[in-house]
């Protein structure tokens, strides 16, 4: 991480886990045991039904809340969906989009770039999940994929747009499989990003975008993920579900950040040769 410019998140995705009460419950346990010290930002993200909850319980706390998902039209009849300002609304910050169990029910690299503008429209701030799968990771093609996911995210916004999302690398054999990427892994490919937004935008805007990572991150793993200089932070699954856990997560990131590189000209932030290149646009499967 590199608290200079960006800053350190870490986000807890609930998915489908926790009733209302289970939520309430949990905020109790975690404003007990939450450290005073600022460095990182908080979010969590339950289930819809219990982000009221959430919403209170953290109201006086410096803990976010973040929706899971959200559908990209203002209104209308779409049996099921919630809307970006139905999600503003009802007090969430942040909306996780693109989570690879979500890609596995069908959603597009498309539908992820709609929605993203429409949660940066109604203010929220978009935590945007890209990463390969265990084929493409053993076929080579990690560098493509991600290349082609973040170009595809961020098609039709503009610098001080793309400053306002946080993107999360998860690589979909890391979740929920206790299998984590290596600290080398994951700051090849959150650098790999932040070199593919740099191409799209400039360098400052690299620089001010927090890249997570998530995938099996955990209690004992998070303090070497976090030490990787391109990765700002974790979006966090099972290990974000009980407070002790998460706390000492967000103890992880109270570590040394690499302050003297403010003294750097921009050019010499290191850069990923494999996302420099002008690769193919066609979509991988
Ligand atoms: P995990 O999930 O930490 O349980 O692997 C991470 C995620 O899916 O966001």
């Amino acid at each position: 991480m590199n608290r200079t410019y960006r800053k350190t998140i870490i986000a807890g995705n609930w998915k489908m886990n926790k009733t209302i009460a289970e939520t309430t419950a949990f905020a109790r346990e975690l404003k007990k045991i939450l450290p005073k010290g600022r460095w990182c930002s908080i979010v969590v993200c339950p289930g819809a039904l219990s982000i009221p909850a959430a919403v209170k319980a953290f109201r006086d706390t410096r803990v976010a809340v973040g929706a899971q998902n959200m559908h990209a039209a203002d209104a209308g009849a779409y049996t099921g969906e919630i809307s970006p300002a139905q999600v503003a609304a009802a007090g969430c910050e942040y909306v996780i989009l693109g989570h690879s169990e979500r890609r596995a029910l069908g959603e597009t690299d498309a539908q992820v770039n709609e929605k993203i503008r429409a949660a940066l429209a109604a203010g929220l701030r978009p935590i945007v999940c890209i990463g390969e799968t265990d084929a493409q990771l053993a076929a080579g093609l990690t560098a493509e994929v991600i290349t082609l996911q973040v170009k595809a995210a961020l098609v039709g916004l503009n610098g001080p747009k793309i400053k306002k999302c946080i993107f999360a690398y998860e690589p979909v054999w890391a979740i929920g499989t206790g299998q984590t990427a290596s600290p080398e892994q994951a700051e090849e490919v959150c650098r790999g990003i932040r070199t593919v937004i740099r191409r799209i935008a400039d360098a400052k805007v690299a620089r001010a975008v927090s890249i997570l990572y998530g995938g099996s991150m955990n209690a004992d793993n998070a303090f070497e993920l976090l030490a990787c200089p391109d990765v700002d932070g974790g979006l966090i699954g099972g290990a974000s579900l009980v407070p002790e856990q998460f706390v000492r997560i967000i103890q992880a990131a109270n570590q040394p950040t690499r302050r003297r590189e403010a003294d750097k000209p921009e050019e010499e932030e290191p850069l990923s040769a494999a996302y420099e290149e002008d690769g193919s646009d066609e979509a991988i499967s």
